[in-house]
């Protein structure tokens, strides 16, 4: 057992250098752009949300609440990604509508040449939608969107370490990631519940309601995150 860890580090200090390069020339781990590099998890404000085991079980579609908000995100070495994300949305036009999302997904991520991020779902990606306006105050509905981000940066905070910054397809930003560990905090990066493999079928479920709980809603639902919050402490105040 010793051995065989030795060796994983062995074979890890060999691998690095040379994933780093091939990866992307055109991204510098250095201090004037990313102190570090973005492989290991990450979770904003207070990290009660996580990637990993205690968050999302996909086999059944269920989640365990975290305490607070936040999201959180793991990149692995050899490709894949994992987010975690748990936020309150407030509808603006009935103040007491404050919706819950709880979600989760996985799969294959590029660092690309012009600094951009793209993220590939495996297809058991799933989230959790509280609104106790709605029609149906609760439900479970499968999230398989394709993520793209335009850009990312790692800086070095005085007190809490290295925090990266992701910038959303528009722009906008995600709240501000803490490096949790160094090592990626993930759940098993295989399909974790039988998925419609026939297209037709994914093809229907994917466009189940494109206009209300499409990539566009989410995402901005994303960008507003910091304004969600900050909306949602005004309004228990
Ligand atoms: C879902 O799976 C988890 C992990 O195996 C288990 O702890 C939990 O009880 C299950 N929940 C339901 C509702 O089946
Ligand atoms: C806000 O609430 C209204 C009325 O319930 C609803 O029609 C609208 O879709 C909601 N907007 C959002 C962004 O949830
Ligand atoms: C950046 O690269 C990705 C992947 O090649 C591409 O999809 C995206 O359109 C590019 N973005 C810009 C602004 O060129
Ligand atoms: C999930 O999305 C990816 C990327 O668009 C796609 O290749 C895959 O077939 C989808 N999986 C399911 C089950 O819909």
């Amino acid at each position: 057992m010793l051995l065989s860890a030795a060796l994983t580090v062995v074979l890890a200090s060999l691998a690095r250098p040379t994933l780093a390069q091939d990866e992307n020339p055109n991204i510098v781990y250095d201090s004037a752009h990313n102190a570090t590099t973005i492989y290991g998890t990450w979770s904003s404000g207070s990290k009660a949300v996580l990637t990993g085991a205690g968050f999302a079980n996909p086999a059944n579609m269920t989640f365990t609440y975290p305490k607070t908000t936040g999201v959180s995100y793991s990149f692995s070495q050899n490709g894949y990604y994992e987010i975690s994300r748990y936020r309150f949305n407030s509808n603006g036009s009935e103040p007491t509508c404050i919706t819950g999302v709880i979600g989760w997904v996985h799969g294959t991520y590029t660092l690309n040449n012009n600094g951009s991020i793209s993220m590939i779902p495996l297809g058991d990606g799933f989230q959790q939608i509280q609104d106790p306006c709605a029609a149906v105050s609760n439900f479970i509905e499968v999230y398989n969107y394709t993520e793209y981000y335009k850009g990312w940066r790692i800086f070095t905070d005085p007190t809490q370490g290295f925090k990266l910054h992701l910038f959303q397809f528009d722009g906008s930003p995600v709240a501000p990631l803490f490096q949790v560990s160094t090592t990626p905090n993930m759940l098993p990066t295989t399909v974790l519940r039988n998925v419609p493999t026939d297209p037709t079928i994914a093809r229907r479920s994917a466009s189940s309601a494109p206009d209300a709980l499409g990539p566009h809603w989410v995402m901005g639902v994303m960008g507003a995150m910091t304004l969600v919050v900050v909306s949602t402490s005004l309004m228990l105040l």
